[in-house]
């Protein structure tokens, strides 16, 4: 357990995080506890403990945040929450995100993939951040699934001040003026506002839409209540948040993956080129079938999705004492699933550390690929994240190259993992001659 209450969160954040969950299971196994931020914890790395957990006995564990994050975020985010009022706000997040609804996007999510593709390319001698360029774009998406087709003032807007808390929530919660934890909660505030006036203007139009806000702004309960606007706006800047820097880091590794990795990329390349040309050299737009017929490119999202393990644990807190296979949860410890850890196990995936998309023509064991996670909290935003993977991957590869500069190799922690200084490259049309130091 370490030291007395700073326990081993120097050992966890002064290293490679899973080196440090690695060594603690050669030592002591697949259950183990530890000492980290203030908090007594168990860990759990076996498919069966976290089905346990997040599955089976999901009513035992509550989520739990810092309270900062839950400030920062809004307290009636569906995520901080269990019971009635998470499933009543999960069936409507679903919904709006359904395969129903969101292949009704694919037009727009495009139109967002080539002008950025675009914009990377017009830029080429120019080395540009990847991870940073890939925020933008889910940022746009995000904004596309919850509001449909919104006015470019409050866009702007939106993406101005979003920007001011997403710097703000992994400062230190210092509510100081001038601190970064500080600006990120007035940015907070106005956001508020923002989100009031763009909701006042859909009740005024009496719109009635399918996307994530027109969801919300219908709900009825069964008194025939609706949400308050805190609860709305809360849950918008939760589904902003659970989507921007998850997707964008994913879509980095991918281009970091099949950049490593000539062969897979030409293949990839024949499959997307085989697409392009049945769809009249890529005059027609891309369908949802499309998108459903792209198995090796498909297969390249999973495993990029395995072994960047972008969500690498979670954490529940056991609200009463729980018995698991002999051991005691007492109430109150929190109990982390650790992903990462079971997705890199030689057991369920072998020869864990190569990138080796066939794998995955065989389906993986039960509980052994969480990406998404798993049970009641599982991540209602997965087909929007790996649809925005495939159109991107498809006008990438039939229209453009990259080149990674530098020769960093690792894994950046921010606080999703993400490659070295946001994987640094450079984009240009296929067409046209790459640069002259190439
Ligand atoms: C590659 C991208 C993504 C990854 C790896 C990812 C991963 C996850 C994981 C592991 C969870 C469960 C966390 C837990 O159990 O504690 C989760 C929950 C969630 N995700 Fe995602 N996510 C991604 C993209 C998205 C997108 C694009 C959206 C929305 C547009 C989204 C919305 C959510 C929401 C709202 C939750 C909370 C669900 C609940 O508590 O019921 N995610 N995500």
């Amino acid at each position: 357990m370490g030291w007395p209450y700073i326990g081993e969160t120097l050992q966890l954040y002064s290293q490679d995080p899973n080196i440090f969950f690695l060594t603690k299971q050669k030592r002591y196994g697949e259950i183990f506890k530890t000492h980290i931020l203030g908090c007594p914890c168990v860990m759990l790395a076996s498919p069966e403990a976290a089905k346990f957990v997040l599955v089976t006995q999901s009513h035992l564990f509550k989520p739990t945040y810092p309270k900062s994050k839950e400030k920062m975020i809004g307290p009636y985010a569906l995520f901080f929450h269990q019971g009635e009022y998470h499933t009543r706000l999960r069936k409507l997040v679903q919904n709006s995100l359904s395969p129903e609804t969101i292949r009704k996007l694919i037009p727009d999510i495009e139109d967002l993939a080539v002008s950025a593709l675009e914009s990377w390319a017009a830029a080429s001698e120019q080395v540009i951040n990847t991870y940073y360029e890939m925020k933008k774009f889910s940022f746009d998406v995000g904004i596309l699934s919850i509001f449909g087709h919104l006015d470019r003032v409050y866009r702007d807007k939106l993406k101005e001040n979003y920007q001011i808390v997403d710097k703000g929530y992994n400062s230190f919660p210092t509510n100081i003026p001038g601190t970064a934890y500080h600006k990120a909660l007035q940015a907070r505030k106005r956001l508020n506002q923002i989100l009031s006036e763009i909701i006042c203007e859909r009740k005024e139009k009496k719109l009635v839409e399918k996307d994530l806000l027109g969801h919300l702004l219908n709900f009825k309960d069964e008194k025939g209540e609706t949400l308050t606007q805190e609860q709305i706006a809360d849950n918008i800047i939760g589904v902003l948040f659970a989507a921007q820097d998850t997707t964008a880091s994913i879509l980095t590794w991918i281009l970091k993956f099949l950049h490593d990795d000539p062969k897979l990329l030409e293949a990839v390349k024949a499959e997307q080129m085989a697409i392009y040309q049945a769809n009249d050299e890529g005059r027609r737009p891309l369908t949802w079938a499309h998108t459903r017929n792209m198995p090796l490119t498909y297969r390249v999202v999973l495993e990029s999705l395995r072994m960047a393990s972008i969500i690498s644990f979670t954490f529940r807190e056991a609200v009463v004492d729980v018995e698991y296979k002999g051991y005691l949860i007492p109430k109150g410890w929190k109990v982390m699933p650790l992903f990462r850890n079971i997705h890199h196990n030689p057991e369920f995936f072998a020869d864990p550390h190569d990138f080796d998309p066939s794998r995955f023509e065989v389906a993986p064991k039960p509980n052994t690929f969480m990406p998404f996670g798993n049970g009641v909290h599982s991540c209602p935003g997965n087909e929007l994240a790996k649809l925005e993977a495939l159109i991107l991957m498809h006008h990438l590869i039939t229209k453009f190259r990259w080149e990674v500069v530098g020769s960093q190799s690792g894994i950046q922690y921010g606080p999703f993992p993400v490659p070295q200084q946001g994987l640094p490259a450079r984009f240009w049309k296929e067409s046209s001659t790459p640069f002259q130091d190439m």
